[in-house]
């Protein structure tokens, strides 16, 4: 999937930089159009019923994420910027704005399931008209309009492949609910970690530069470009596999209140929590995981995935361990110590999600995008492997709640007995 996906996200990249010999125009275009038809392919193999299901309130169904990135675009570009434009239908920015208060009401989140109408092929006669209408407007606009529009389209793309992941991840969920259990793609499989090179790295301390400079593509929330004191501390070089998960809780490791924060053992006895998220264990006694491809065996070198904050933490102390933080996280991957920085399973951090110092969210409706997050969730680090191609960054700040664990998340463990 990131292979296929590798050149859509390439295209972005080299369509959209200020080297590029072509006209702003054709660039935009052919960004615009590798990053649409991403999402209608990951959504290919989903049936219309598929796209409807909401297996919770944190997930949203296909189609609702198919309609929300397509009035992300009318609501930011069209409406402001395309002379004559007139929505495509007077419901949708009610049903499809996610949380931009500044946009106007919208439909309850937890509510997004509910909504069998409009269905999935008006939701695809939707996007072919926002298609149309963006197209029209890049090949119509002047090039000082062009240059202007240009950062909101790339967040706008940049929007559209955040919301390709959770795609997967939702659906992923949806199936993990199905007793039968269906598979996405049938010959999905997580890529192999790599497991070469020692096991620690070590950071001495020093002072480095964290977060975005420069004036490439990045979200607000990872500048300022600041200095940060760092180590001494090792960092594990690899992620935590399946085989240790496992000897965690074969140490009854989910049943020692002791190794837990309060508040991750409450969540962890309230929703029943045994194993990592998607595991299901067989009549046999054996533990199999919902991948995309459907069940499948526990690869034991395989990271362990769907693990929370405090799954993490929990197992961190089983080991004498702790977390890293975002900072080391970043400092180590930078000098490329880090095996599967990327590409495999988000990390988390024990940094809490705050604003760098002197943080401003940018003006306007879109200053929403991550600043007024900026608290009680997590740093993740890294990506995963339904993140698309390059949509990945050394100073790249995902941020989830504790208790969250249907992405795909996994963790690797700093040490600071050095
Ligand atoms: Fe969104």
């Amino acid at each position: 999937m990131s292979n296929m996906s590798s050149a859509a996200a390439s295209v972005v990249k080299s369509a959209l930089s200020g080297h590029a010999p072509r006209a702003l125009s054709s660039r935009l275009s052919e960004a615009y159009r590798v990053v649409r038809d991403e999402t209608e392919r990951r959504a290919a193999p989903l049936s219309a019923e598929d796209q409807v299901v909401q297996s919770m309130p944190d997930a949203s169904p296909a189609k609702w994420h198919r309609a929300h990135t397509t009035w992300f675009f009318e609501q930011f570009l069209l409406g402001p910027h395309r002379p004559g434009y007139q929505v495509f239908h007077p419901d949708y920015a009610y049903l499809f704005n996610s949380y931009y208060v500044s946009a106007g009401p919208r439909h309850t989140r937890a509510a997004r399931g509910l909504l069998t109408r409009p269905g999935a092929d008006d939701v695809t006669a939707y996007r072919r008209a926002v298609d149309e209408a963006m197209l029209a407007l890049f090949a119509e606009a002047d090039e000082a309009t062009l240059h202007k529009l240009a950062p909101l389209v790339e967040v706008g793309l940049n929007h559209e492949q955040q919301h390709q992941e959770l795609l997967l991840t939702d659906i992923l969920h949806a199936f993990a609910q199905n007793p039968i259990p269906p598979a996405y793609d049938r010959v999905w499989r997580l890529p192999a970690a790599d497991r070469s090179g020692d096991d620690w790295v070590d950071l001495p301390e020093g002072i480095h530069a964290i977060g975005h400079a420069g004036e490439s593509f990045h979200f607000d929330n990872e500048k300022p470009a600041h200095r940060a004191l760092v180590g001494p501390v090792k960092l594990a070089r690899h992620l935590v596999t399946n085989a240790e998960w496992l000897e965690f809780m074969a140490d009854g490791g989910y049943r020692t209140a002791t190794l837990w924060l309060m508040d991750g053992f409450a969540a962890a006895e309230r929703d029943g929590w045994e194993a990592p998220g998607h595991w299901r264990q067989g009549e046999d006694g054996a533990w199999r995981i919902m991948t995309l491809g459907g069940l499948q065996a526990i690869d034991p070198d395989a990271p362990v995935c769907h693990i929370s904050y405090y799954e993490a933490d929990a197992y961190a102390r089983w080991r004498g361990k702790h977390l890293p933080t975002e900072m080391e996280w970043e400092v180590a991957a930078r000098a490329g110590h880090l095996n599967d920085a990327f590409g495999l399973v988000w990390q988390w951090t024990r940094s809490s999600y705050s604003p760098y110092p002197g943080y401003r969210a940018i003006e306007g409706a879109l200053g929403e995008y991550n600043g007024k997050f900026m608290v009680n969730q997590l740093v993740l680090r890294g990506s995963s492997c339904v993140t698309p191609a390059d949509h990945s960054r050394l100073t790249y700040r995902n941020f989830f709640y504790p208790h969250h664990r249907w992405q795909f998340t996994g963790l690797r463990l700093a040490d600071y007995d050095v």
